[in-house]
């Protein structure tokens, strides 16, 4: 097995390299990949850049070039669901493309021939997660997340895409690697820490809490690669 530990900003994977500690490093595509064996397990470590793009291109990568047998992915997200607040944990169980729209050939939001409206995430990777969780002793949402190439901070684009795909967060690039991942047949994981709530505030709070969240979320992770590892 070989993991690849996936963000899309360096705040992102920051932490999980200072936990690696050392590492090779290698370019592609104008890309830095980190590779190391941490615990018994070989990881391959990038952060893509923001969008869906960027983050298709990485993880295609990590699988392709750096032979990754399983995804987690760690960052940040906006809240949509009333539970989550700043620093809380959401899994996705499903994503979709909230900006993916040929609803004038009469398909759904999200939906393109031969694709699918959501992308699933290994159940596998997530019952590891919520035992995690468990033994942590803290709270793990799990729920819907709404991937698309636009920094929400509106409330009435976050209600659309709430009442639209019943999503609990947003954010710009967990779709895509989900997408990339289902083709590739390769597990994947998303893990989200909450920085805002995709409101007015969005861009004050993103910059406010994106170093803490973000660490939440990557200190979970490397809790999840402890547990594989064995
Ligand atoms: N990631 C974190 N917060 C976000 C927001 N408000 N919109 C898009 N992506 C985000």
């Amino acid at each position: 097995m070989k993991l690849a530990i996936m963000g899309a900003m360096p705040e992102e994977i920051a932490p999980i390299l200072e936990k690696v500690g050392e590492y090779r490093v290698s370019s592609v595509a104008g890309n830095k990949y980190y590779e190391c064996s941490f615990g018994g397990v070989e990881v391959v470590i990038a952060y893509s850049k923001i969008g869906k793009v960027f983050s298709a291109l990485t993880a295609a990568t990590m699988i392709e070039r750096f032979g990754a047998t399983a995804m987690l992915f760690s960052g940040v997200a906006g809240a949509i669901s009333k539970e989550l607040a700043i620093g809380d944990l959401i899994v996705a169980t499903k994503l979709c493309q909230h900006d993916l729209d040929i609803t004038a050939f009469g398909h759904p939001y999200g939906y393109v021939p031969e694709g699918s409206q959501f992308v699933e995430t290994d159940e596998r990777l997530r019952v590891i997660a919520k035992d995690v969780a468990a033994e942590m002793g803290i709270p793990l949402k799990e729920g819907v997340i709404a991937t698309g190439d636009q920094f929400v901070a509106d409330a009435a684009r976050k209600e659309w895409i709430e009442s639209t795909f019943a999503a609990d967060a947003l954010e710009m690039e967990g779709a895509s690697v989900a997408v990339v991942c289902n083709a590739l047949n390769v597990p994947v994981f998303i893990l989200r820490a909450i920085s805002d709530a995709a409101d007015m505030d969005a861009s004050f709070d993103f910059d406010a809490f994106l170093e803490s969240s973000a660490k939440v979320s990557a200190d979970f992770i490397m809790k999840m690669v402890d547990r594989i590892g064995g």
